[in-house]
């Protein structure tokens, strides 16, 4: 894989302490030589390539670079690569199977949870997460899940509602239902 390095000007790459690391990433196994210091956030967009996760920020407020590690909804810009060692790391590019969308993308398109999208992959990974801890969850619920993340577009309501959505496929889905293409969701209250 790529190996990334902090620009150090004259000094020689050979000068820069590194780490080797393991990790499997979207049910990829790799291995990586890192610099201590180098956040979780640019191995994946840098050394990855995985440009999904995106940079909102870089102080821990947006929660526009949320992945998942270990399926807890993890902002990377606030961990080191280092510290992903050993760990299951998953992205947005790891939602989707290679011929579905995941019912949490499919939400998001069928309840217009969207404009311009920089806030959405963070976003549905903090919902992947609070949906696997609690697969019905009430709107509160996915208010307090998702108050970490901030969307700069869309005021809220259509995102909560995009979630609530995927819960009600992921519920009939577990259920044997066929699922439904518009799974019933109550109007959720104005941000
Ligand atoms: S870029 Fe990580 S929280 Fe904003
Ligand atoms: S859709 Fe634009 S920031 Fe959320």
């Amino acid at each position: 894989m790529t190996t990334v390095y902090d620009d150090l000007g004259d000094q020689a790459a050979s000068d820069v302490p590194m780490r080797r690391i393991k990790f499997t990433i979207n049910g990829m196994r790799k291995a990586a030589e890192v610099e201590p210091r180098l956040l979780l956030s640019h191995l994946i967009r840098q050394g990855l390539g995985l440009t999904g996760t995106h940079m909102g920020c870089d102080t821990t407020n947006c929660g526009a670079c949320t992945v998942l590690v270990d399926g807890k909804a993890i902002k990377s810009c606030t961990m080191l690569a280092v510290q992903a060692d050993r760990h299951e790391i998953t992205t947005v590019e790891g939602l989707a199977t290679a011929s579905e969308l995941h019912p949490l993308q499919e939400g998001f398109k069928q309840e217009h949870g969207l404009q311009c999208g920089f806030c959405t992959p963070g976003m549905m990974l903090a919902a992947k997460a609070l949906l696997a801890a609690n697969p019905d969850p009430t709107e509160e619920d996915v208010r307090w899940a998702l108050s970490g993340n901030l969307c700069r577009c869309t005021g809220y309501q259509n995102i909560v509602k995009s979630v609530l959505w995927a819960a009600a496929k992921l519920q009939s889905e577990s259920a044997g239902d066929q699922p439904e293409s518009e799974p019933a969701v109550e109007p959720a209250q104005e941000a």
